[in-house]
C-alpha cells in the first residue's frame, strides 16, 4: 500500500508565497467565486431537470491536532439547515476504519458517538437531505468500499451509477445500499497512492458532486474534490478543514480557499494543495479572509435569513420542480402520486394556516379551472371544530411548511378518521403531517429560518400548479398544447424571479419612503385576491403595522370608508378580467386622495396614470403570477421592518411554527 503522494505534487505551507492574504484582493476573489458557482449551479440544475434527483447536503472534513469527533458533529450542526434527514461521520481509530450513521437530526448522531468515543484527530462528516425516498441509516453517510478501508462522503449526483454499479458488481463489488454515491467509495479500491486512484475515479463520473474522501492506510489525510457541486477549504492553525459551506468552520478559521470545479485538494494538518483531475498542479489558489462573523455566514452574508432566503426562492423553487415534469412528452411526473387513487376524488378541501393557507387558497383557483374539480379553503382552525363533510371521495389536501403546526395536524387526523384520503404538501421530511398523511408532495425549499415564511410559499405554489396539471392530464380536462406551454411558464420562473430580485435597491427606496405611514390595504382579484392577504400578512409580521389583504371587489361594501390621505394601497393587479376590475378601484381610491402603489405588468396594463408608484413585473400565465409578484411584497415587508428597527427574523409574539393550539 502506497500512503505517499506523488513528489511533485507535494507543496508546503511555508513555500506558498503566493497564497498572502490581501484583503481588497481576497473580497474580489469572494465575489468573483460566488458569481461563478452561481453560473455553475444554476446551468447545472437546469440541466438536471430531466435526469433526477440532487439533495442538498452538508459536507465536513477535519485534519489537525484537536479530536476529530466534536469538531465534525459541531460542523454539521452549523451545516444543519442544508438537511437533517440522516448523518454520519468516518474516523481511523487505531488504524481501523468507524464510522457512525443515525437517521433523522444531528442530535441522534451525537448521542450516538458520546457513547462510543474515539481520539481520532482526522475524519469526514455528512449531513443529508434527501429530495426523493424515505431516510435511511443505509442510505446515510459515509459510504464505504468493500474492504471498509475507504470513506466517502458525496454531494450531488452521479448520473452515470446504475452503470458504473453493473460494471463493478460484475468484477464482485458488494453494494450495501441503492445510493449513487457507494460506487465512488468502490471505484477508489485496487492499487496505486490515493491521489492516483481518486483521479482514475473522478474521470468516469458524469454528474455533480462534492466529495470528501478518507483512506484508512494514508493517516492525517484527507482529499476533496469538486464538481458543480460546493466545497471550500479551510485553512487553519496546524489543522485544516473541508465543508461544503463556510459556516461549518468560521468559528475556527476565516481563511478560506474557494476550491474550482476540476480541483482535487489533499489536506493535512500542516499542509493543504490543489491538482486537477490529470494532476497538474494549481499555482493560482487564494487563501481568502473571510469578513463575516459566524452568524453572518450562516446567513450566507445577507443580514438576515428573511432576506436570505427572499433570494433563495429561484433555487428552491428549481429544486422542487426538479424531476416532476417531462417536456417532450408535454406530461407533469409525480412519482409520490403512483398508485394513489385520484381518479375517484369529487370534491377537494384544502386546509392549512398562515402563509400556507393564502398558497392553498391560489391553489383552488388553479385546480377547479384547470382540473374542474371543486376546491373548499378552510383555515385548519375553523376546519376541525366546524363538523365539516368529508368521506371517501374527498380529498383532503394539508398545506404546512414545518409539518408540525397543531391545527393543521388536527385537521389531518379528522380527515382520516372521517375516511378522506390524505394528501399533503410538506416541507419538514419526515415530520409528524407526512406520516398521518396516506401521499406527501414534499416542496424542497431547504431549511426556512425566518419566522415569515417566504421562500416555502411560492414552492407551495409552484407543487400546487404541477398538481392543478398533474390532474387536469388525469382528467383529461387540459389538451397537451397547454399543458406543455404551462410547463414551460413555470420552468421560466426561476430565471423572472432573479431579474425581480435585482430590483432590491427599488424597493427599499419605497419602504424608506412609506415606513412612517400606518395603515396598508392590499388588494386583489382573482388569484391576487389572495396574494393581497398573503402580502399585509408579512408586512403586519415584520413591521408590525397595520395591514389589511382585501378583495378588491368587496372595497365598495365598506373597506372604501377607509381611504384618506395618509392610507396606502397597494393594488394587485393581475391579468385577464380580475385585472381589468381592479383598474376601477384605482380611480375610486384615487378620487378619494388615497396613495397608491401598484404592482402590474407594463405589458398587459399600459401606463397607470397618477398613482403614487409602479413595480412592474415580467409576463407570465394569469396562475403564476403570484410567484412573480410575491417578490416585491415580501421585498417592501422586509425593508419596511428594516427601516423601523424590528427584529425581522424573530418578529414579536410569533413562532415560526406553532406546535400548540
Ligand atoms: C406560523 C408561522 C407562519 C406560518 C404558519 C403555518 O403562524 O408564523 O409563518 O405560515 O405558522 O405554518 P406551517 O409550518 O404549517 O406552514
Amino acid at each position: 500500500m502506497n500512503s505517499e503522494i506523488a513528489p511533485a505534487h507535494r507543496v508546503s505551507k511555508k513555500k506558498r508565497g503566493s497564497n498572502d492574504i490581501n484583503t481588497f484582493h481576497s473580497l474580489f476573489v469572494l465575489f468573483s467565486h460566488f458569481m461563478f458557482s452561481m453560473y455553475y449551479h444554476r446551468k447545472r440544475t437546469s440541466e438536471f431537470h430531466e435526469k433526477g434527483d440532487i439533495r442538498m447536503c452538508g459536507i465536513i472534513g477535519y485534519v489537525g491536532e484537536k479530536v476529530a469527533m466534536p469538531v465534525l458533529l459541531d460542523g454539521l450542526k452549523r451545516l444543519e439547515y442544508r438537511g437533517y434527514d440522516s448523518a454520519g461521520i468516518a474516523v481511523v481509530e487505531d488504524g481501523c476504519m468507524v464510522t457512525f450513521r443515525r437517521t433523522g437530526k444531528i442530535a441522534g448522531l451525537e448521542a450516538l458517538c458520546q457513547e462510543n468515543p474515539t481520539l481520532s484527530r482526522w475524519g469526514i462528516g455528512h449531513t443529508r437531505w434527501a429530495t426523493h425516498g424515505v431516510p435511511s441509516e443505509k442510505k446515510a453517510h459515509p459510504h464505504l468500499d468493500c474492504r471498509q478501508r475507504i470513506a466517502v462522503v458525496h454531494n450531488g449526483i452521479i448520473e452515470n451509477y446504475r452503470q458504473l454499479r453493473k460494471e463493478l458488481e460484475d468484477i464482485g463489488h458488494v453494494f450495501l445500499s441503492e445510493t449513487d454515491s457507494e460506487v465512488v467509495a468502490h471505484l477508489l479500491e485496487g492499487g496505486g497512492a490515493p491521489l492516483q486512484r481518486i483521479q482514475k475515479t473522478v474521470i468516469k463520473l458524469q454528474g455533480s458532486y462534492a466529495l470528501c474522501i478518507l483512506f484508512q492506510e494514508e493517516p492525517d489525510t484527507l482529499y476533496g474534490v469538486r464538481m458543480f457541486n460546493p466545497l471550500v477549504l479551510g485553512v487553519g492553525e496546524n489543522e485544516n478543514f473541508l465543508a461544503s459551506d463556510i459556516p461549518a468552520f468560521l468559528d475556527k478559521t476565516r481563511k478560506v480557499v474557494f476550491l474550482d470545479d476540476g480541483d482535487i485538494t489533499r489536506i493535512t494538518p500542516n499542509s493543504w494543495e490543489i491538482v486537477d483531475f490529470y494532476g497538474k498542479q494549481k499555482t493560482q489558489a487564494t487563501v481568502v479572509q473571510i469578513p463575516w462573523d459566524p452568524l453572518t455566514a450562516e446567513k450566507g452574508g445577507y443580514k438576515h435569513f428573511m432576506l436570505k432566503e427572499i433570494h433563495e426562492q429561484p433555487q428552491a423553487l428549481e429544486d422542487t420542480l426538479l424531476g416532476r415534469w417531462d417536456l417532450v412528452n408535454g406530461r407533469v411526473r409525480f412519482d409520490e402520486l403512483e398508485g394513489f387513487a385520484l381518479g375517484t376524488v369529487e370534491r377537494i378541501v384544502i386546509i392549512a394556516c398562515g402563509t400556507a393557507c393564502h398558497a392553498g387558497m391560489i391553489g383552488k383557483y388553479m385546480i377547479e379551472q384547470l382540473a374542474r374539480v371543486p376546491v373548499e379553503v378552510d383555515y385548519a382552525s375553523e376546519f376541525r371544530y366546524r363538523d365539516p363533510l368529508i368521506d371517501e371521495k374527498t380529498l383532503v389536501l394539508c398545506i404546512s411548511q414545518s409539518g408540525e403546526t397543531a391545527d393543521t395536524l388536527a385537521a389531518a387526523r379528522l380527515a382520516r378518521e372521517r375516511q378522506a384520503m390524505v394528501l399533503s404538501i410538506c416541507n419538514g421530511m419526515g415530520t409528524t403531517l407526512t406520516r398521518i398523511s396516506d401521499r406527501t408532495l414534499y416542496t424542497r425549499a431547504g431549511v426556512e429560518i425566518g419566522v415569515a415564511s417566504t421562500k416555502a410559499f411560492s414552492c407551495q405554489l409552484a407543487v400546487l400548479f404541477l398538481l392543478s396539471l398533474y390532474l387536469a392530464q388525469q382528467r383529461t380536462t387540459i389538451g397537451n398544447q397547454l399543458l406543455s406551454t404551462h410547463i414551460q411558464s413555470l420552468l421560466a420562473l426561476p430565471r423572472q424571479m432573479n431579474d425581480l430580485l435585482k430590483n432590491s435597491a427599488t424597493i427599499h427606496e419605497l419602504a424608506r419612503q412609506y415606513y412612517l405611514y400606518h395603515d396598508f390595504l392590499y388588494l386583489g382579484r382573482g388569484v391576487c385576491y389572495p396574494l393581497a392577504l398573503e402580502g399585509a400578512l408579512k408586512l403586519k409580521e415584520v413591521s408590525y403595522l397595520h395591514a389589511e389583504g382585501l378583495s378588491a371587489g368587496e372595497m365598495k361594501h365598506g373597506p372604501i370608508a377607509l381611504i384618506e390621505p395618509d392610507v396606502i394601497s397597494v393594488v394587485l393587479l393581475g391579468k385577464g378580467i380580475a385585472g381589468a376590475k381592479t383598474l376601477g378601484n384605482i380611480e375610486e381610491i384615487k378620487a378619494r386622495k388615497g396613495k397608491v402603489i401598484v404592482v402590474s405588468h407594463p405589458d398587459h396594463w399600459g401606463e397607470i396614470p397618477l398613482v403614487e408608484q409602479v413595480i412592474t413585473i415580467t409576463d407570465t400565465n394569469k396562475y403564476l403570477v403570484p410567484l412573480l409578484m410575491i417578490i416585491p411584497l415580501q421585498l417592501f415587508a422586509y425593508y419596511v421592518a428594516l427601516e423601523k428597527g424590528s427584529d425581522v427574523d424573530q418578529p414579536r409574539n410569533l413562532a415560526k411554527s406553532v406546535t400548540v393550539e
